[in-house]
């Protein structure tokens, strides 16, 4: 934490010195962002250690209220580490410092394999989920992992933001007006996105409902780190929805 405050102090005294050197500055801010990540992930990773062998009763027996307290845990755990781990990629995207590790990927293959992570929690939520393939298409050249976390944003949001009974729909096609492009929709019959919201929904912590009673989970980095991703791929990603009217999130990537 010390470090941590040594580097935020020296962060605050270049940006406003005289001779603030930009290229300085930015390495500062990578060498912050480095120490704030591991200083927040290895606690966690304790805590869960901990949680985990409470648990397997390494410390004693455990009774139904015990364990239902430690799974409220164990679950809060595991949210706040993925909320860790997409501030952090967020910062990454936007400081520069990713590179893409690009590779032949069958974008219709990953589509298939991010529903099936999703088909607990949409049978759960009573969402039909279904995929219409375009196969002709083929392999884009592109960092697999990246859009796999695009897609599994995408989809867990239409799933998350419809009612019971609702339906996703998910489809790949040849990008109508140029046909080195693939384009990918996730469709949903939800609630919807009123038309003077869709610019700020791509930007980082952006809910439309941000009140602290709101309904539905989330801290509004998802689509900002579709959007990065996307982005760097040098495609576009955009939403077609009025509110209670269901949602459309489109996205193009060069196949090449
Ligand atoms: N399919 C959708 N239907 C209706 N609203 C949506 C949909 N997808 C996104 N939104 C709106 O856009 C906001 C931003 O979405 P985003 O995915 O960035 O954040 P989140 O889902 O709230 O949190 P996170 O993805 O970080 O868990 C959402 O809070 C919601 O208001
Ligand atoms: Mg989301």
């Amino acid at each position: 934490m010390i470090l941590l405050k040594k580097l935020f102090m020296r962060l605050r005294n270049k940006g406003t010195g005289e001779s603030c050197e930009l290229e300085e500055v930015d390495r500062l801010k990578k060498e912050f962002l480095s120490i704030a990540s591991h200083e927040l992930r290895t606690p966690l990773a304790t805590v869960k250690n901990a949680i985990n062998l409470i648990a397997d009763e390494a410390s004693g027996p455990l009774n139904e209220t015990q364990r239902k307290f430690l799974m409220m845990a164990n679950r809060n755990v595991d949210k706040l580490a993925l909320i860790i781990n997409d501030f952090f990629l967020l910062a990454d995207l936007e400081s520069g410092c990713v590179e893409l590790s690009r590779n032949e990927v069958d974008i219709n293959e990953d589509i298939e394999n991010a529903i099936n992570i999703f088909s607990d929690l949409a049978k759960v939520n009573q969402v039909a989920i279904s995929f219409e393939p375009d196969r002709t298409v083929k392999t884009i050249i592109a960092d697999r992992q990246k859009i796999l976390n695009v897609l599994t944003n995408l989809i867990s949001n239409a799933i998350k933001f419809s009612h019971n009974g609702g339906a996703v729909t998910v489809s790949t096609t040849r990008h109508n007006s140029d046909k080195g492009f693939v384009q990918v929709k996730i469709k949903d019959t939800g609630i919807g996105i009123d038309k003077k919201d869709h610019d700020k929904l791509f930007r980082s912590f952006q809910q439309i409902d941000s009140s602290l009673t709101r309904k539905f989970a989330g801290s509004g980095l998802g689509l900002a780190i579709c959007k990065r991703i996307i982005e760097l791929h040098k495609g576009k990603i955009w939403v077609e929805s009025e509110a209670g009217r269901g949602s459309v999130f489109v996205f193009i990537l060069p196949v090449k």
